[in-house]
């Protein structure tokens, strides 16, 4: 992380876990641990049920909530899906769009996941766009080139001012729930990458500014090594997430 130059920021991604009420205990527990650490910001990204009482079990502390996903529409005939002013109007600051899980199961492209990022980011959200390689990439040598491809395609048309609501999450797919966590120095290869990346497609000051978290088993006892990397941002966090003592340690080691 370089806190001169960008915002750090832990945000937790619950997935499907937590009824409203349990959410409401879990965030309070949480906001509570993560009181006066404010050299970095927390973000709660919730399922979508959650949303009111995680809300309102974050007001009036520095944590933020987010949601998972946001469908691309403003309104219609999109059975299931849930719109970008609807998550505004429920207090959401921050929404996940491209997580692989939406890749690999709900048929998420790069396309629908460059719509979803735009609508998130024209309702005022940040979004924190998830691109990563699975296993076989890696092996046959072509992280690079399928990390800048999402990365390039989530991004197309979006203005600079439009690029300050961004946060990319390089998540690889094999470090997902899996407990193999990348080393610092291949999380690092990847997100020093994506921000040669936004260089070239902004400028070298768009490319400073931008947080890039990574994501992938990030837990208590990997999280400081990760983030002393000079081009890691942040993390997104799953399992986790969900553990207060956990949570409350990866955001320690964000303040030190
Ligand atoms: P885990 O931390 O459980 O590996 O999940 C990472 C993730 O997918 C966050 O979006």
């Amino acid at each position: 992380m370089n806190r001169d130059k960008r915002r750090t920021v832990i945000a937790g991604n619950w997935k499907m876990n937590k009824t409203p009420r349990e959410a409401f205990a879990l965030v309070s527990e949480i906001a509570a641990a993560a009181r006066g650490k404010d050299k970095c910001d927390v973000v709660l990204c919730v399922p979508f049920v959650d949303i009111p009482a995680a809300v309102a079990a974050a007001e009036g502390t520095n944590v933020a909530i987010g949601a998972q996903n946001v469908h691309f529409k403003e309104s219609g005939a999109y059975t299931g899906e849930i719109s970008a002013a609807m998550l505004v109007e429920c207090g959401v600051k921050y929404v996940i769009v491209g997580h692989s899980e939406r890749r690999q199961y709900f048929g998420e492209t790069d396309e629908t996941v460059r719509l979803r990022a735009k609508a998130a980011i024209d309702a005022g959200l940040t979004a924190i766009i998830c691109v990563g390689e699975v296993i076989g990439q890696r092996q046959s040598g072509i992280t690079n080139e399928v990390v800048s491809m999402q990365t390039k395609l989530a991004l197309e048309g979006l203005t600079k001012e439009e690029l300050s609501r961004v946060i990319i999450a390089y998540e690889p797919v094999w470090a997902i729930g899996t407990g193999l966590t990348a080393t610092p120095e291949q999380a690092e290869e990847v997100c020093a990458l994506i921000r040669r990346v936004i260089a070239d497609l902004y400028d070298q000051e768009a490319a400073d500014a931008l947080t890039i978290q990574y994501g992938g088993s990030m837990n208590e006892k990997n999280a400081a090594e990760l983030l002393a990397m000079e081009n890691v941002d942040g993390g997104l966090i799953g399992g986790a997430s969900l553990k207060p003592a956990s949570f409350a340690a990866i955001i320690d080691a964000a303040n030190a």
